[in-house]
């Protein structure tokens, strides 16, 4: 019998990462074993069912991924669940990074480790996960490994930067990831999305702000209406198959066109 196959997706108990959980158990046939601090209990659990729902196996770990020794215990507690030569797809979902000005009128400005945690979780952690993967012989043959990223980096948000130049120094750990797992048979990747509706951003916008958001959404994309991370899940699924394998070191955009509007937007406000 051939061996199973797993997804190992940091940040799976919430929004992007959840939804890419559940769908590669479901359509690709991978085992789970995902990633998260805990702060959304009750999202894991449901995670958890819907994996197990699918007739495969979902282990999910509590702790710290986004650090260098997070990556080494999660890939020790990942070989002893799955075995050597298991990890089809590794998903980075981390969203852990501070916001705020560097130089503000008024208030703090970013803190040094507020910049370095932000680098650490959300770019570094990435490579600390490869090297952690490769050193415990955890890929399998034609391995995917998958980064996530959003068109801040094209349009600036004002309050974003630390987490902007962390998801910059990613693509670029991406690509040479890319060159240098390449020859191995691997394949890294960094997608790009627009804003998708997750709980942790209803948590944070009130409903009046959420129904700006949409509406502003609506404006920009040239669909007329913002992406779901149902969407995101069932594009990242494809990005499994064999027929796509010569993806690599890409910086894929699946934004829908998200930021093409933004100058006509603001020159030709009334149209
Ligand atoms: N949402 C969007 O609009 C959007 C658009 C484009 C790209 N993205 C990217 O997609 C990724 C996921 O974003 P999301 O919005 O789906 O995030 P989310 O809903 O806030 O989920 C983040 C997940 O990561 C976990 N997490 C965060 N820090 C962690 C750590 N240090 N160790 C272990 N688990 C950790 C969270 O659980 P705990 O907090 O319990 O640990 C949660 O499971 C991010 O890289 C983000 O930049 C998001």
């Amino acid at each position: 019998m051939s061996q199973e196959q797993w997804a190992v997706i940091l940040g799976a108990s919430s929004g992007t990462g959840a939804s890419i959980a559940v769908e590669v158990a479901r359509t690709r046939g991978l085992n789970v074993f995902g990633m998260h601090r805990g702060r959304y209990l009750e999202q894991a659990a449901q995670v958890e069912q819907e994996v197990a729902s699918t007739g495969r196996r979902i282990v999910m770990h509590r702790g710290d991924a986004g650090t260098s020794e997070g990556a080494i215990q999660g890939a020790e507690l990942l070989l002893a669940a799955a075995g050597p030569r298991s990890v089809k797809l590794f998903v980075h979902s981390l969203a852990s990074g501070s916001v705020g000005l560097f130089v503000p009128e008024k208030g703090e400005p970013l803190h040094s480790r507020q910049l370095e945690r932000t680098f650490t979780a959300m770019a570094h952690s990435f490579i600390y996960w490869a090297q952690a993967l490769v050193a415990k012989d955890l890929l399998a043959p034609g391995a995917r490994l998958l980064g996530l990223t959003n068109p801040l980096t094209e349009s600036l948000l004002h309050n974003t930067g630390a987490i902007t130049a962390a998801k910059a120094a990613l693509e670029i750990y991406v690509r040479h990831l890319a060159l240098e797992l390449g020859p191995r048979g691997h394949r890294v990747n960094l997608l790009k999305f627009g804003t998708v509706v997750t709980p942790a951003i209803r948590h944070v916008y009130s409903p009046e702000a959420m129904a700006r958001l949409e509406e502003a959404h609506r404006q920009m994309n040239p669909s007329g209406r913002m992406c779901t991370v149902e969407e995101v899940a069932r594009f990242v699924s494809i990005l499994v198959g064999e027929d796509v394998d010569w993806f690599n070191g890409a910086t894929i955009d699946f934004t829908g066109g998200m930021t093409l509007r933004l100058l006509d937007l603001v020159l030709n406000p009334s149209r």
